[in-house]
C-alpha cells in the first residue's frame, strides 16, 4: 500500500510519529517529518535511514512550528504536489487543574493540536484534489471520549481535532481524499513523561487504570486501521472498550474524581 507513496508527518521527529515514519519507511514509502527542534530531527533522520528498503526512497526533514501559516506554506514550498498521505501527529499536552492552569495555555494548547492540524491540512488538500487522490489521517486522543478531570485544556483541543476531522471527512471523499481519526490511548512517547510530571493526584489515579501502549503497536494498529479505510481508528483493545463504553465509563469517572476531591 505505502510503496512509491509519499508521507508527510508532523510531529515525526518523536513518539507516536517517528514510530509511523519508520514503519512506511520500512514499508518503501518516501518520507518527510516536519518538527521544530532541528537537532531531535537529526538523530530522527538517522533512526528512520536504518528503515531503508530502497534507493529511491526520499527522507526529508523540514523545521518549521505547524502553528505558524506562512512560514509553514514557505517550508514546504513546491514539494506540497508529492504528498499522498498527511500525518498530523504533532501535539502537546499540558494537563492541571482548571483553576491552576495559567489561562495562556488553553491557547498556546489549541494553538498547535487543534490550528496546527488545520494549517498543514490546508496546505496539503488543494493539491491532493488536484491528483484526485490523499488521505489524511489526525491524531486525536482517548481524552476526547471522555472529558476527564486534569485535562480542560488538552482535551478540548482533541475533541476540535475529532469534529474537524468529521467535518472535512464528508468534503473531500468525492475528491478521492480519505480522512481518518486516531484515539490513541497512553502511550509510551516523551509527551506522555511530561504530562507525568504536572498530572493531579486525582488524573494519575484515573490513568493508573488503563494500561500504555508503545508507540511501535500504536503505529502499527494506526497503520492497520489504515489500510481498512476506517475512520475512527483506536489503538489496542482497551481504548476500543472504553470507547464504546464512553457513558458508563464517564460517569464512573466522575464520580470517582469527585469521591476523591472531598
Ligand atoms: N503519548 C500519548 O500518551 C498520547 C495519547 C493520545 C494522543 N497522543 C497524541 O499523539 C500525538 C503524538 O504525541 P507523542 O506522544 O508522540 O508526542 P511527542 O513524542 O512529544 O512528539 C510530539 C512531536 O510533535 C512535535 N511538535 C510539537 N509542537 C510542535 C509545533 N508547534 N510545530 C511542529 N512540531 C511540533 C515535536 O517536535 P518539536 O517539539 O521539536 O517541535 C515532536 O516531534 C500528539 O498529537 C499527542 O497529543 C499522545
Amino acid at each position: 500500500m505505502k510503496k512509491n507513496k509519499h508521507v508527510l508527518i508532523s510531529g515525526g521527529s518523536s513518539g507516536i510519529g517517528l514510530a509511523l515514519a519508520k514503519q512506511f519507511f520500512a514499508e518503501g514509502a518516501s518520507v518527510t517529518i516536519i518538527a521544530r527542534r532541528k537537532d531531535v530531527l537529526l538523530s530522527a533522520q538517522h533512526e528512520i535511514e536504518r528503515q531503508r528498503v530502497g534507493p529511491e526512497q526520499i527522507l526529508d526533514t523540514i523545521s518549521v512550528d505547524v502553528t505558524k501559516f506562512s512560514d509553514l506554506s514557505a517550508a514546504l514550498g513546491k514539494s506540497l504536489s508529492n504528498f499522498d498521505i498527511l500525518i498530523n501527529s504533532a501535539g502537546i499536552a499540558y494537563p492541571g487543574k482548571f483553576i491552576d492552569l495559567d489561562q495562556k495555555i488553553f491557547g498556546e494548547v489549541m494553538d498547535v493540536n487543534y490550528i496546527g492540524t488545520v494549517n498543514l491540512t490546508k496546505l496539503i488538500v488543494p493539491k491532493m484534489i488536484k491528483n484526485k487522490t490523499g488521505y489524511i489521517v489526525n491524531i486525536s486522543s482517548l481524552a476526547a471520549v471522555i472529558g476527564i478531570y486534569g485535562y480542560s485544556a488538552y482535551a478540548p483541543s482533541k475533541y476540535a481535532v475529532r469534529g474537524f476531522s468529521r467535518c472535512i471527512r464528508a468534503e473531500l471523499k468525492s475528491y478521492g481524499i480519505d480522512v481518518s481519526v486516531v484515539l490513541p490511548p497512553d502511550t509510551d512517547t516523551p509527551q506522555l513523561e511530561f504530562e507525568r510530571t504536572l498530572l493531579p493526584e486525582i488524573t494519575h489515579e484515573i490513568n493508573k487504570k488503563g494500561g500504555v501502549l508503545s508507540p511501535e503497536k500504536v503505529a502499527a494498529d494506526i497503520i492497520k486501521g489504515m489500510r481498512k479505510k476506517k475512520f475512527t481508528i483506536i489503538p489496542g483493545l482497551e481504548g476500543k472498550i472504553l470507547y464504546l463504553l464512553a457513558p458508563i465509563f464517564g460517569r464512573y469517572f466522575y464520580h470517582f474524581a469527585v469521591k476523591m476531591e472531598k
